[in-house]
């Protein structure tokens, strides 16, 4: 067909690497900060590891790699392939089932914007010096759920569309060049204040310590197998729009390694920075939402600098959460984009709208905004990342080897479909069941 035309279209990384940390910008994110230091040490400490470690590389990577592969086969997004796989095959429902990943994507977006002005609001406050000495249940509470909260959120989708506005080298992909390494830097920063505060080494200990009886324990495998799926950001869509900006020379099979292998040098990194501090000053680490806007304020009211440490370290906060959230909105444009052939920047303002008319209600209502993160998170997301992989592993299977094939001296041989057909796929819709059963594991 006209495949070398719709290349010759279609904006591409200008580099591998920058495919790549453009991916582990995506991955990259809350997750890694507020859930994954909490559960480390939660559940056993160096002893999670072994779970977690064994599903980011056994099963992360293999959805990644379907992910790539699928968008870079197709040159577009999921609901764009999915229609043509359906076509092809004169299966009905394509644009039904197409539309999950990206309305998944787009779920995740709203929310997610929500929390990022609430980051926002907090680099604001470090700045001002508001943010110390404060009663900061009281602040978070009075701020959350309020119309204070709004042009934050707004802010925090205005911020994401600029990037986007931009396209995928210019945009994307330069956000992330520049970012990516100020953030690790900042990270490296943090980690040797919090290690050098006197107390920190309870915090270490409770990071490391491995409790092995912790692996008895099941809510410790089914909390590692949601870390590992949520941390690499399979949704079915963000990372097969990714891939289809990709090179063919670009190495799928290795850029799914180096994506979850450097998020979770970042998880680490993240939980060194945090955990030790808040031991430090003798607080009790949480996870979620409380970690960061409650606990880790308090840190910085006591500690010494604690005005420019706060100030950088929301700022890589901000970082972390953006080189997510440009992804979560470039998935639907895309699939705008590809399907009403619309330009860039209306397709961009159109979703970006939508996104704020649905964020506002979630600003304002705490109880809504959890159960709304709920449903996307532990049903409609993962539902998406499944079918997805369905779609690529039972219905285009020889050209998803083919593709994945493409840029690699040793090719990967039919045993990766089998075993994506009758191990990964099963676990995708696992984690779904595992998801409602615990009320969220991601
Ligand atoms: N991985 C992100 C984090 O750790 C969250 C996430 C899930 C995500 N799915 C995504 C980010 C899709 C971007 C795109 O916080």
């Amino acid at each position: 067909m006209d495949t070398e035309n719709k290349k010759s279209e279609r904006e591409l990384f200008s580099s591998k690497f920058g495919f790549i940390i453009s991916c582990i910008g995506a991955a990259l994110g809350l997750g890694n900060i507020w859930m994954f230091s909490y559960r480390l040490g939660a559940y056993g400490g160096a002893a999670f590891l072994i779970p977690y470690f064994l599903f980011v590389f056994l099963l992360g990577t293999t959805g990644l790699i379907i992910e790539f592969a699928f968008g870079r086969s197709h040159r577009a997004g999921s609901l764009t392939g999915i229609q043509r796989i359906f076509r092809n095959k004169s299966i009905r429902g394509a644009n039904l089932l197409g539309a999950i990943p990206v309305i998944g994507l787009t779920g995740i977006m709203i929310f997610y914007s929500v929390v990022i002005g609430w980051i926002l609001k907090y680099f604001y406050l470090s700045i001002s010096g508001e943010l110390f000495n404060q009663d900061h249940v009281t602040l978070f509470s009075n701020f959350t759920g309020s119309s204070s909260a709004i042009p934050w959120t707004i802010l925090a989708v205005l911020i994401t569309l600029g990037i986007v506005f931009s396209g995928i080298a210019k945009g994307i992909e330069k956000l992330n060049k520049i970012v990516i390494p100020i953030l690790m830097l900042i990270f490296v920063l943090m980690i040797v204040r919090s290690l050098t505060l006197d107390g920190a080494m309870a915090g270490v200990k409770y990071l490391l310590h491995p409790q092995w009886e912790a692996l008895l324990n099941i809510e410790t495998w089914v909390m590692a197998l949601g870390q590992a799926f949520f941390t690499v950001s399979l949704t079915g869509c963000a990372l097969v729009v990714y891939g289809s900006y990709a090179h063919d020379s670009a190495e799928l099979v290795s850029a799914s390694f180096n994506t979850a292998m450097y998020d979770s040098i970042a998880a680490l990194m993240a939980a060194f920075m945090i955990i030790p501090a808040v031991f430090a000053f003798g607080l009790d680490p949480a996870a979620g939402p409380s970690l960061l806007f409650i606990t880790i304020p308090k840190v910085f009211s006591v500690m010494p600098y604690g005005q420019p440490l706060s100030i950088l370290f929301f700022l890589s906060i901000i970082f972390a959460a953006i080189t997510s959230s440009v992804s979560m909105l470039e998935g639907p444009v895309e699939a705008l984009i590809s399907s009403t052939k619309i330009k860039r920047k209306k397709a961009t303002i159109l979703i970006a709208l939508l996104v704020i008319i649905l964020a506002i209600p979630l600003t304002l209502d705490n109880h809504l905004f959890e159960r709304f993160a709920d449903l996307i998170t532990i049903i409609v997301s993962p539902i998406g990342a499944m079918l997805l992989a369905f779609v690529a592993v039972y219905l285009y299977s020889d050209e998803l080897l083919k593709e994945i094939n493409k840029s690699r001296r040793r090719p990967i041989g039919q045993w990766f479909i089998t075993y994506a057909r009758f191990i990964y796929v099963p676990i995708t819709i696992l984690i779904i069941v595992l998801g409602i059963i615990f009320g969220g594991i991601g």
